[in-house]
């Protein structure tokens, strides 16, 4: 998957299985299976103030599921092009997001856990942090 033309159809919300009795819910995320990657790394956001926005950032090559373990919040994609907004409140349902697409994530609810899977190890270089800087990197998508 080219980073640089990606856009948000691209996006896969996936319905992940749910294994439901009387004590409660198991959902099973598996490599290569659920997911076209295998998971290198696990992180999730929790203690989230509420009132705060976090991503504000693009990938060049990370991909991530995304999951509202707890609660809800919304993720506000763009592909240089088009934005959209997307509302996690299900904690069977996962984003899939390839790479090179502009996020921010809000309207967190109390006590939410953003629970994301990735598809490498953290690396600093893999960010583009700066809006412009993103806007460049898909600049030859967008010259079409
Ligand atoms: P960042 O990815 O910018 O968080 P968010 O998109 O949720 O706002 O990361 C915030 C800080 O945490 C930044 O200093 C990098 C650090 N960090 C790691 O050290 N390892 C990781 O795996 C992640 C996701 C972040």
């Amino acid at each position: 998957m080219n980073p640089k033309s990606t856009i948000i159809s691209d996006v896969k919300r996936i319905e992940l299985n749910r294994i439901t009795d009387h004590n409660g819910s198991i959902s099973v995320v598996q490599n290569s299976l659920d997911i076209p990657f295998d998971v290198k790394r696990i992180y999730y956001l929790y203690d989230i103030p509420s009132g705060s926005e976090r991503g504000g950032h693009a990938h060049k090559f990370l991909q991530q599921l995304i999951i509202a373990a707890s609660g809800s919040f919304d993720i506000i994609l763009d592909d240089g092009k088009q934005k959209t907004t997307i509302n996690l409140n299900r904690p069977n349902i996962g984003l899939l997001l390839p790479p090179g697409l502009w996020r921010e994530l809000n309207n967190f609810s109390s006590g939410s856990i953003c629970l994301v899977l990735a598809s490498h190890e953290y690396d600093e270089q893999d960010y583009l942090r700066d809006y412009n800087e993103f806007l460049v990197f898909k600049a030859i998508f967008n010259a079409k």
